[in-house]
C-alpha cells in the first residue's frame, strides 16, 4: 500500500471515530420503527431486562404509583452513597463516632452525603412498606404471582434488617440505646432468643463485636441478599407475565383460549374467546408441548413498546425520586447525639420507629408483643396468596368482591400505624403515657 492511501485509510478511520465507538457501544441508532424500538429493548444491557412491550395498564400511574420503582431507586442511592461512607467510616467504637463529627465538619459534602444515605434509607423502608400495601389493594398476590409475593415479604424484612444494622454504625447515643432495645426484643423468642441475641451481638451487650457484626451484615451480606432477591423480584414479574391488570372485558377469560393437547389427540379447547376480540395470528409450529399452555394472540393488541414509553416513565420517576432525596437532604441533617455512654440510657430508649410499633406491643406483654403477633403476622403475609385463593378483583384498586379481605388488611396496617404514632409521640420516661402538645 503506498504511503498516501494508507495516510488517507487513517485520516478516514479517524473522521469516522466518533460515529465507529458509538455505534459499538449502542447497536442501534436512535429508534424510530418499531423494529428499531424493539431491537433497541433487545440489544441494550439495561433495556433487556424490560419485554419489548407492555401493557398499557403498567404505564399508569395510579395503578401501580410507582412505589416499587421508587425503593428500587432508593435502594440504587443507598448503595452509591453508600460506597462513598465506607471511605471514610471506620467500624471500631473508638473512632466510628469521631468519623461522623468528620463528615459533619471536615469532609466536602460529608454532612450531604449522610444526610442522602439516612433519608434514602428511611424513605425505602416506608415506600417497601407502601408498595406491599398497593400490591394487596389491587389483589395482584394472586395466581400467578404467589410466589413473588413471598419474594416480596422476604425483601421487606430484610430491608427493615438492613435498616436497622445501619442504625448502630454511627455509635451515638441514638444509636446504642436504639439498637440496645431493638436486640432485646429478638431475645424474647422462646428457646432461641437468648442464642440469637448473643449471635447478633458477638457478646451479652452491643460493643465492639456488635458493631463489627453489624457492619458486615450492614454493608456486605444484607445488600448482596437484597439485590439477588431482587433479581428474582423483577425476573419474575417478567415470567408471570409483566404487571397484573383487569381481565379483559367480556367472558370470564375473554380473550384466552386454553388448549390441552395430548399426544396423537386433536387439541381440546377449554374456552373460547369473546369473537369480538380474536385477532388472526399465523405462527409457525415447531413441535407439540404436553400439557395445559395460554395461546396468546388472541386479544386486541393493548400494549405499547417500552421504549420509549415505559423507559421515559422510569426515568421520570428516576429524577423525582433523586429530586426529592436531593432537596430533603439540603434541608434537613441526620440525627447524630452524644457519642455513646452505657452507664446514662435516655429515659425512654425508643427502638428505630418503625419498630416503634414492636415495642409499644411489648410494654403490654415481652413475648407476645416482641415475638408471638409479629410472628403471627408475617406467617400470616407469607401464606396470604395461598390462603386466599379466589381469583376476582385483580388490577383494580379496592375491588368489592374483595371487601373482607381489604378491610382486614387495612385494619392491621392501620393497628401498625397507630401504634407507632403512639410509640413516637405519647411515651415519655419510664414508657409513660404523656402528651406531645
Ligand atoms: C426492596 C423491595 C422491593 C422492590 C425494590 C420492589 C420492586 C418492584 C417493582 C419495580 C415492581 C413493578 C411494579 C411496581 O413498581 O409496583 C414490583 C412488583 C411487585 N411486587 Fe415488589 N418490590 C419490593 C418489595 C415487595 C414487597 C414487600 C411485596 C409484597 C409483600 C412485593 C410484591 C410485588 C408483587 C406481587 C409485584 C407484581 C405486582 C403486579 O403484578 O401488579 N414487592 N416490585
Amino acid at each position: 500500500m503506498s504511503e498516501t492511501t494508507k495516510e488517507e485509510g487513517l485520516w478516514s478511520a479517524v473522521k469516522e471515530l466518533p460515529a465507529n465507538v458509538w455505534s459499538s457501544v449502542f447497536r442501534n441508532p436512535v429508534p424510530v420503527s418499531d423494529l428499531d424500538r424493539a431491537s433497541t429493548s433487545f440489544t441494550n444491557f439495561f433495556l433487556h431486562i424490560h419485554p419489548v412491550k407492555v401493557h398499557r395498564n403498567t404505564l399508569r400511574p395510579i395503578y401501580t404509583l410507582g412505589l416499587g420503582l421508587v425503593s428500587f431507586f432508593l435502594f440504587l442511592i443507598l448503595v452509591v452513597t453508600g460506597i462513598l461512607l465506607m471511605f471514610y467510616y471506620v467500624p471500631s467504637t473508638t473512632q466510628a463516632y469521631d468519623r461522623m463529627l468528620d463528615l459533619r465538619g471536615t469532609v466536602a459534602f460529608g454532612i450531604f452525603l449522610r444526610n442522602m444515605h439516612r433519608w434514602s434509607a428511611h424513605g425505602m423502608v416506608a415506600m417497601v412498606f407502601l408498595h406491599m400495601c398497593r400490591v394487596f389493594f389491587t389483589a395482584a398476590y394472586k395466581k400467578p404471582r404467589e410466589f413473588n409475593w413471598v419474594i416480596g415479604v422476604l425483601l421487606l424484612l430484610v430491608t427493615l434488617f438492613l435498616s436497622f444494622t445501619g442504625y448502630l454504625l454511627p455509635w451515638d447515643q441514638l444509636a446504642f440505646w436504639a439498637i440496645t432495645v431493638g436486640t432485646s426484643i429478638a431475645g424474647y423468642a422462646p428457646l432461641v432468643g437468648q442464642e440469637i441475641k448473643f449471635v447478633l451481638l458477638g457478646d451479652t451487650t452491643v460493643g465492639q463485636e456488635a458493631l463489627l457484626r453489624f457492619y458486615v451484615l450492614h454493608v456486605a451480606v444484607l445488600p448482596v441478599v437484597l439485590t439477588l432477591l431482587m433479581a428474582i423480584h423483577f425476573w419474575r414479574i417478567r415470567k408471570d407475565g409483566g404487571l397484573s391488570r383487569p381481565e379483559p372485558q367480556g367472558t370470564p377469560e375473554a380473550g384466552i383460549v386454553k388448549i390441552r393437547i395430548e399426544p396423537g389427540q386433536a387439541p381440546e379447547v377449554a374456552a373460547q374467546p369473546a369473537a369480538d376480540a380474536v385477532q388472526k395470528r399465523v405462527f409457525g409450529l415447531q413441535g407439540f408441548v404436553r400439557g395445559n399452555f395460554t395461546k396468546v394472540g388472541n386479544v386486541p393488541d393493548d400494549s405499547v413498546y417500552s421504549w420509549p414509553n415505559l423507559l421515559m416513565a422510569e426515568l421520570f420517576v428516576f429524577v423525582l425520586t433523586v429530586s426529592i432525596i436531593l432537596t430533603v437532604s439540603l434541608l434537613f441533617n441526620a440525627p447524630l447525639e452524644e457519642p455513646v455512654n452505657v452507664m446514662h440510657p435516655p429515659n425512654p430508649a425508643k427502638a428505630p420507629w418503625y419498630f416503634l410499633g414492636l415495642q409499644e406491643m411489648v410494654s403490654y406483654s415481652a413475648f407476645w408483643g416482641g415475638i408471638g403477633v409479629p410472628g403471627v403476622m408475617v406467617a400470616l403475609l407469607v401464606l396470604v396468596p395461598y390462603l386466599d385463593r379466589n381469583p376476582k378483583g385483580v388490577g383494580r384498586w379496592f375491588a368489592r368482591e374483595r371487601l373482607l379481605a381489604n378491610t382486614i388488611f387495612l385494619s392491621m396496617v392501620l393497628l401498625n400505624v397507630i401504634f407507632i404514632i403512639i410509640g413516637t409521640f405519647f411515651r415519655g420516661p419510664n414508657w409513660q403515657f404523656v402528651s406531645p402538645f
